[in-house]
């Protein structure tokens, strides 16, 4: 009998989903912009081993622990032994993924423009077709707008219906596209250049405190951390499923992803750098940093001729729903909490809660230039990672070893006597608390 709560009807749409979640701006948008900003390859470095050692066990804790509790992030500190004191975590994370929806939200509605863009001028309205992505305030809001609404319908569409079936038809199809694009990109002149500063490491760079703490929060944004987006998807996986093995294969198709990303927009900068699209300043710095794939990629595909319009539409289309597999799984976690603990019919919480983060992410649109990248800074940078550790502390001290060990004994009997066994448990406990203090600590002396 399947849960009431609802639940993934198979590992391929648990992968796909947990996968989706992971997989969104944060790979395309996030992870190539920062690697532009911070030295190419020295912040890739970070990024990697960074999302092994932390990203990794806290993402294995996050399923556990939701698993162990069917519940949400509240929910499950409520129910977890030793737990109690921990519950403010769990809505400190509800209100942060809801921050991080309402500006992922701003960042996906122009996606979605682009992905109108070249509908529009096959039918010859140029003009709403410029207008579409000149980014003004009207159309980000318009934008902002149509994601967030999509958004809200797929979750109430709810698990199965909504969440799995998306993220199981689009998210191959993706992968693909992005592959066929990198073959095309590294043709064009200009491109090696690109490939050399993403794959060489310019050590000088690596000493700076703040490109570790964004390589940190880099780590924990891309594989959806910290605010419960996981805990909440582990607590709708069967028993029957292995974590350990869905674990490792959603942190590996995320770094994928983000590795096929940052191979794909990085050489395409310098290709259109060298075609004369204006990139860097007379110091080299990137001139407009957010903006940069909505610079870099309308320039690669105009280099594309008439097939570009195509190319064009498909890769945006893709991109949204990429986006979309991401940011239901952020408005997810508080909608889980309202069911769970509210007893609020999903369609309800949905509503609700999604019509009140709508609010802010036309507040965070409305004031651009003061609100957005604070409140990227403070929930990805800041508050992602404090809760990742606050996640290590709960499993990794609290928590009964016993129960923990349970809880993934079921779906994979032999983890008992496993190396992974001897290694994750002291990474949860020392090793990954502890990095992520030092680049905290040292993030803040170097301020
Ligand atoms: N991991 C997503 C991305 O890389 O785009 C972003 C994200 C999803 C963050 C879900 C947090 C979350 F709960």
């Amino acid at each position: 009998m399947s849960s009431p709560r609802g639940e993934f009807s198979s590992t391929f749409g648990f992968v796909m989903a947990a996968a989706g979640s992971a997989i969104g701006l944060g790979n395309i948008w996030g992870f190539p912009t920062q690697t532009a900003q911070n030295g190419g390859a020295a912040f890739v470095l970070f990024y990697l081993i960074l999302t092994f050692v932390v990203g990794y066990p806290v993402l294995l804790a996050e399923f556990t622990i939701g698993r162990h509790a069917k519940s949400n992030p509240v929910g499950t500190y409520q129910k977890i032994d030793g737990g109690k004191n921990f519950v403010p975590a769990g809505f400190l994370g509800l209100f942060t993924v809801g921050f991080i929806l309402s500006f992922y939200s701003i960042v996906a509605g122009w996606l979605t423009a682009f992905f109108v863009h070249p509908l529009l001028k096959m039918i010859g309205a140029d003009s709403a077709a410029q207008w579409v992505v000149s980014q003004n305030t009207t159309s980000t809001v318009l934008f902002g707008s149509i994601f967030f609404i999509l958004t809200i319908l797929i979750v109430v569409g709810g698990i199965k219906n909504g969440i799995e079936k998306w993220s199981s038809r689009f998210m191959p199809t993706l992968l693909i596209m992005m592959l066929v694009l990198v073959g095309y990109v590294v043709t064009l002149p200009g491109a090696m250049e690109g490939v050399r500063v993403y794959l060489l490491p310019d050590f000088d760079k690596t000493m700076n405190p703040q490109l570790i703490l964004s390589a940190l929060g880099q780590a924990f944004f891309s594989l959806s951390l910290g605010v419960g987006g996981m805990l909440v998807y582990g607590s709708y996986t069967k028993k029957s499923e292995n974590l350990v093995r869905l674990g490792t294969l959603v942190t590996l198709c995320d770094i994928g992803v983000a590795f096929i990303a940052g191979m794909l927009i990085i050489p395409a900068m310098y290709a259109a750098s060298a075609a004369g699209t204006e990139i860097f300043d007379a110091n080299g710095n990137l001139i407009s940093e957010g903006n940069l794939i909505f610079q870099v990629l309308p320039a690669l595909f105009d280099s594309m001729g008439t097939a570009g319009i195509v190319v064009s539409f498909l890769f945006f289309f893709l991109m949204v729903i990429a986006a979309l597999t991401s940011s239901i799984s952020m408005l997810e976690v508080p909608v889980a909490y309202a069911v769970d603990n509210r007893n609020m019919s999903r369609k309800k919480a949905a509503m609700l809660i999604g019509g009140f983060f709508w609010i802010v992410s036309i507040i965070i649109a409305l004031n651009m230039s003061t609100l957005f990248s604070g409140v990227i800074t403070l929930t990805t940078k800041y508050s992602q990672p404090i809760l990742g550790l606050i996640i290590c502390i709960f499993v990794g001290w609290v928590m009964n070893r016993n129960k923990l060990l349970e809880e993934l004994k079921q779906g994979n009997p032999e983890i008992g006597n496993s190396l992974f066994m001897k290694i994750w448990p002291f990474f949860l406990k020392v090793v990954s608390p502890i990095l992520i203090l030092i680049v905290f600590l040292q993030s803040f002396i170097s301020w």
